[in-house]
């Protein structure tokens, strides 16, 4: 894909991400960083790159290179894409290990607070001649006893068929596919939107060069990502992919599991519907 006029720039993305993750509140403003877990840590990642140096023989020119590019990360503004498509999979595992519920998976850069309010049945907010193949996603949020959450808040958001979403793709209208959807009092849900497309990590700042020059590829598969939320009970934050789809064994963002892969079928209407319930954890 090339850039053209209306796609947005690695640098444009990366700034809305990190005004967007400088206003969140959704992940990780609780609990506490010791200066403890800093020295574990942060020696624990330096060992880490001095034993790569040396088992690799890592030369001048090339500590050199890698300084000039972690110098343009910052300054273009690429951080939350960056941490967000090499790093976030694994803190996400890692604090699953011990967490029962339907599977999580990485927030990504891309959510926005405060997406309007809509009800249990409901058409996620789009363009009057919006592309793409109507979705309906419909299913049940519940508790691990297997009890309805009535009420329960999906807060979802997606790319548009062409890969981009509002908010930081400047040519997509504010608040495009983009709601929190409440549930009903038996904690169902319905909602009607478009199929994504695939996502493509933008190539022109130095994340997609990095892509390049190591011969990668920049692709995520196409994904609905949510969160869903009922007072009392631990927050999920996960991704759903669809059956079939192209990059869904090679994300570049590795946060695909088995377990949420969608199998939309065709309806009469021509529309595709996929079923999906949500199990929550009590806080
Ligand atoms: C990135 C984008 C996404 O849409 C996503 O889900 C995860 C990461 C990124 O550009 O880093
Ligand atoms: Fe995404």
């Amino acid at each position: 894909m090339s850039t053209t006029e209306e796609s947005p720039t690695a640098a444009q993305a990366g700034a809305s991400a990190t005004r967007a993750f400088r206003t969140s509140r959704q992940h990780g403003t609780a609990g506490e960083v010791t200066p403890e877990r800093v020295s574990t840590v942060v020696t624990a990642l330096l060992d880490g790159v001095h034993r790569t140096i040396r088992t690799h023989q890592v030369t001048y020119p090339e500590y050199v290179a890698a300084k000039r590019w972690l110098i343009e990360v910052g300054e273009s503004g690429e951080w939350p894409l960056l941490l967000d498509v090499f790093v976030e999979h694994e803190v996400e595992e890692v604090s699953a290990q011990h967490q029962q519920g339907s599977k999580g998976s990485i927030l990504g850069p891309y959510h926005l607070p405060g997406a309007v309010r809509l009800p249990s049945v409901c058409t996620l907010p789009m363009r009057a001649d919006e592309p793409g193949t109507p979705l309906v996603l419909a299913g049940q949020v519940r508790d691990t006893t297997g009890k309805a959450l009535p009420g329960a808040e999906l807060d979802i958001w997606h790319a548009d068929d062409a890969g981009y979403y509002s908010g930081f793709a400047p040519h997509v209208p504010d608040g495009n596919l983009r709601g929190v959807v409440v549930a009903d009092d038996d904690g169902h849900f319905e909602i009607s939107t478009i199929q994504p497309a695939p996502y493509q990590i933008p190539t022109d700042g130095p994340t997609g060069t990095l892509i390049e020059r190591a011969g990668w590829h920049p692709w995520r598969p196409a994904h609905l990502h949510l969160i869903v939320r009922s007072p009392g009970y631990r927050p999920i934050t996960t991704q759903l992919y669809f059956t079939g789809g192209d990059w869904l064994d090679s994300d570049v963002a590795k946060a695909t599991k088995p377990e949420l892969v969608l199998d939309p079928r065709p309806q009469p209407d021509g529309r595709r519907r996929a079923e999906y319930d949500f199990v929550l954890e009590p806080a």
